[in-house]
């Protein structure tokens, strides 16, 4: 290499450097961020679905979706809002810290944590498709709860529902039943 490209390259190592910094950051910790968005539904560069919020405050249709789904099949043990309760773990919590894999799994076939001073049970809801065909839309809305991204109560503006999302829930509801 000719010395006069040497700056340029010192340069570039630098760049190169702090890049990867950012990257092995995310990797460990970047379940949040929307990297892409794809027929109306936002995901992390890893294919994990998310949520979005505009500027003005707008939200995503999938986290719309799951705050009416999330409150008409898990608040009456998860408390409203996912807060938790007394008797359940706050989800706005969980779906932040967890795997999303492994909090499917969890929804798909339940646990038990029975114990002689504890008898705590999460149903196993895999065969209910009022649950499983929003699963993904109640995890975001949960996650950006967490995140404090979306305020308590009934999200204002949303965006429109895509015509593939209306597909995919027909599909899924028909197939469940
Ligand atoms: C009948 C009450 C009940 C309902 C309804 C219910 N859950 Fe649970 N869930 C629980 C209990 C109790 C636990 C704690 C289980 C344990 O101690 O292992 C739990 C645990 C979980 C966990 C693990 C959380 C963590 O941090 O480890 C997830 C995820 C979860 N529930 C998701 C859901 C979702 C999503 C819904 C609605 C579709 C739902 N649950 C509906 C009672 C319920």
């Amino acid at each position: 290499m000719k010395t006069g490209n040497f700056k340029f390259f010192a340069v570039t190592i630098s760049i190169a450097v702090q890049l990867a910094d950012t990257v092995h950051a995310q990797d460990q910790v970047d379940n949040i961020t929307a990297s892409y968005k794809e027929d109306g539904k936002y995901f992390t560069a890893d294919d994990v679905p998310t949520f979005n919020v505009q500027d003005d405050g707008t939200i995503d249709w999938p986290s719309y979706s799951g705050f009416r789904r999330y409150h008409s099949e898990c608040h009456v043990c998860h408390g409203p809002e996912g807060e938790g309760s007394s008797y359940a773990p706050a989800l706005k919590k969980s779906a932040v810290t967890m795997d999303y894999y492994d909090f499917i799994e969890v929804v798909a076939s339940g646990r038990e944590n029975i114990s002689a001073s504890v008898t705590s049970v999460m149903p196993s809801l895999g065969d209910n498709p009022n649950v499983m065909c929003y699963i993904d839309d109640i995890y975001v809305y949960l996650k950006a709860r967490g995140m404090d991204k979306i305020p308590r109560g009934r999200p204002r503006k949303k965006e429109k529902k895509h015509t593939v999302i209306r597909e995919d829930e027909e599909d899924c509801l028909d197939s469940g039943t």
